[in-house]
């Protein structure tokens, strides 16, 4: 290896309202896959990231349940948490922009920013809703295109002829909160002057940190000329008050960035050999990178370096844009159950073959990713079960019936060996280059001629004949360290995997650089299955599971919108379709007495039930795990669809469904009065 590198990585923060789903996937898989290659390749890389926490989206969602954003926010951070952990996404620190961190340095940020004179205070003119008492940010009214007359449009753009306008011009304006007309007012704002920072912002993007699409748009905006940033909100508003200013909050997007220095910030309270300044501070010889979506360029390629130059800061080495999520080719869609949480992935599929899966089709550049779910399906079930862990699985088992499970002490093809090792510097050059979906192209030929190299030896064949079976011995040490060097090169996308492929193989956490050379009368452990294939009808449960567990909420005046420069949201929530007494008569509702209830391992939400519907016993998953004690359950009746069409769930086949109340204040178990009986129907 060359000189050791250090490196700062974060990925975009997400926000603190939502669960995280598929689309969000792709950033935290695309990050945690570059990381885990640079330090496999011997770099110091730590990856830092933090709940976005602030603005008025979160501050209404609060509200609406009922609840104060601390407590929203903390919740949202814990399933936050352990989703990135199922989809084995490693943060070195995972903190929230809510922080004591955050706070100092914003306040410490904007000081130097006003200190060195790039603050400026401006009356604005805004949408105010006199019902509710506050400011409306542009997307919180809607009303009539003042252009083309399309109803129903934004208050900052007409989606239908794209005109660009102020809340104001829109015609029959209401405010999406109280459906009132909202009123114009006056209010004092600061400004960060970017127009400050356009010859420094050349600079910085002539040292090359974007990528060409980024680069090109860069490019537009100074043509158009750089515009001031409003980086103040009235109260009321959920963020940080504004030092000097009661009653001001800062923007939520000025806070948002400087949550990667403060997530940096407390991991080196928690790390000594961490020098905040040496990372952070001008001159720094530590490279920084982001990775972000395509949709927040203007924030991380424009205000971020100015506001890191303008404040004193060091400015990031590179930012890297990906393009969106779509599955099967279209917009995720809550109706065709392809609005897919990150948690619902978990409880079907494996998060392993998503990882794997985004990764054969990951880029440099911005271009759109689809999930086809058939793709999917044959492309994880043909290269990993068929091509890689096959090669394992046909080798080990002959050198532990020949030789003891101890491989042979030199390589029968050492050419072979040598042709794999040789394509490492072009798959590295990839990983590195983002390029990830060329790297699994070379690493999925080479298992091809690792494969080739097995049909043509034929140990099967040899192992028949005795006196043979040191040929058997060496033909599948060579098979086992093809299998090793492949599973070297996936090790930053199947980390999982690669654990379980090492203690098989009995050799240390596997480096970059140690296909090179190979294990050679070296004692291994017993083969298992590394992989399992991916069945389609967990496919299939996991899109009706998609479709099932949306909360049906319609779609009513009071659903904030997301803020303006916030990812595309999926479409809207559909209202629950109203159905005839025929439909409901299909349902087969039965009384059933709950047997045995046991914990899920893996899923933290489910238990699984075993149930007595009076004609045998069936076994359901439910997600009242946080309900529930599983030792409280056996006994109880309950109420189950008996008719639902079974449904492969990733920890086994759910067959019907508990049905259970579930809102603000908890989940409830529905249940007949006493005397009822198992079997008995409901209708
Ligand atoms: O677009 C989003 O989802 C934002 N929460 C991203 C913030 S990234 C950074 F600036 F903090
Ligand atoms: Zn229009």
């Amino acid at each position: 290896m060359s000189t050791r590198r250090e490196m700062l990585v974060t990925s975009a923060l997400p926000y603190a309202n939502g669960p995280l789903h598929l689309g969000h996937l792709v950033e935290y898989i695309q990050t945690d896959i570059w990381v885990r290659f640079q330090r496999m390749r011997g770099h110091r890389c730590i990856y830092v990231c933090a709940s976005d926490a602030h603005g008025t989206p979160i501050m209404l969602k609060a509200r609406q349940e009922g609840i104060a954003p601390e407590a929203l926010i903390a919740q949202v951070h814990a399933t936050q948490v352990a989703d990135f952990a199922g989809f084995h996404v490693e943060f070195d620190n995972y903190h929230t922009t809510h922080s004591a961190e955050n706070r100092a340095l914003v306040e410490e940020i904007f000081a130097a920013l006003q200190a060195g004179g790039h603050i400026e205070s401006r009356n604005v003119r805004q949408a105010y809703d006199e019902k509710e008492g506050m400011f409306l940010p542009d997307r919180f009214v809607r009303g009539t295109c003042p252009r083309c007359g399309a109803a129903d449009q934004y208050g900052d753009s007409c989606e239908v002829c794209g005109a660009t306008y102020r809340p104001a011009e829109l015609i029959d304006a209401v405010s999406v909160l109280s459906n009132t007309p909202p009123v114009e007012r006056d209010s004092e704002h600061l400004f960060f002057k970017l127009g400050d920072f356009e010859a420094m912002l050349k600079e910085w993007m002539a040292a090359g940190p974007l990528h060409e699409s980024m680069r090109n748009k860069l490019e537009e905006w100074f043509e158009a000329g750089l515009q001031d940033w409003d980086i103040s909100r009235d109260s009321p508003y959920f963020g940080f008050e504004i030092p000097g200013h009661p009653g001001k909050y800062f923007y939520v997007w000025l806070d948002a960035p400087i949550g990667y220095i403060a997530s940096f910030r407390q991991l080196c309270d928690r790390r000594s050999d961490l020098d905040f300044d040496a990372w952070w501070r001008p001159g720094s010889d530590k490279e920084l990178y982001h990775f972000i979506g395509k949709d927040i360029g203007y924030f991380h390629s424009l205000f971020w370096p100015a506001v890191l130059h303008g404040a004193g800061f060091r400015t990031p080495t590179a930012v890297f844009a990906h393009g969106f999520l779509t599955v099967n080719g279209e917009k995720m869609s809550k109706s065709r159950g392809t609005f897919i949480r990150a948690r619902t992935w978990l409880e079907h599929l494996d998060p392993e073959a998503l990882r794997y899966y985004y990764a054969t089709k990951l880029t440099a550049g911005a271009e759109d990713i689809d999930l086809n779910l058939e793709d999917f399906v044959q492309r994880v079930n043909s290269d990993l079960v068929g091509k890689l862990v096959n090669i394992a699985s046909r080798c080990a088992g002959f050198v532990h019936r020949v030789a003891d499970g101890r491989l042979a002490g030199a390589l029968p093809d050492p050419d072979l060996h040598q042709e794999m090792v040789a394509a490492a510097p072009a798959i590295e050059a990839a990983f590195d280059q983002r390029r990830y979906g060329q790297a699994i192209r070379q690493v999925m030929a080479l298992a091809d001629r690792a494969n080739q190299y097995i049909d043509r030896q034929k140990p099967w064949i040899m192992a028949r004949e005795t006196g043979r079976e040191q040929e058997v011995q060496a033909v599948c040490t060579q098979g086992l360290n093809a299998f090793r060097t492949l599973v070297t090169w996936l090790k930053p996308v199947l980390p999982r995997l690669a654990g379980e492929a090492e203690r098989f193989l009995k050799c240390a956490p596997l480096n970059w650089d140690d296909a090179v050379v190979p294990l050679l009368d070296h004692q291994i452990g017993p083969f298992e299955a590394l992989m399992q294939r991916v069945d389609p009808a967990a496919v299939q449960g996991l899109l009706e599971a998609s479709r099932d567990s949306l909360e049906k909420k319609p779609a009513t005046a009071s659903s904030p919108p997301a803020e303006a420069g916030a990812r595309p949201a999926a479409t809207g929530d559909e209202s629950p379709a109203e159905i005839g007494i025929e439909d409901f008569l299909k349902i087969d509702l039965r009384v059933a007495r709950i047997l045995e209830a046991d914990e899920v391992d893996g899923a933290d939400k489910l238990l699984k039930l075993t149930l007595d519907l009076g004609d045998g016993r069936r076994q359901v998953f439910s997600g009242i795990r946080s309900a529930y004690r599983a030792e409280d359950l056996p006994g109880k009746l309950t109420i189950v669809v008996a008719n639902l069409k079974a449904r492969k769930m990733r920890f086994g086949v759910s067959e019907g469904m508990v049905l259970a109340a579930s809102g603000d204040g908890g989940i409830f178990l529905v249940a007949p009065d006493a005397g009822a009986e198992p079997g008995m129907r409901v209708t």
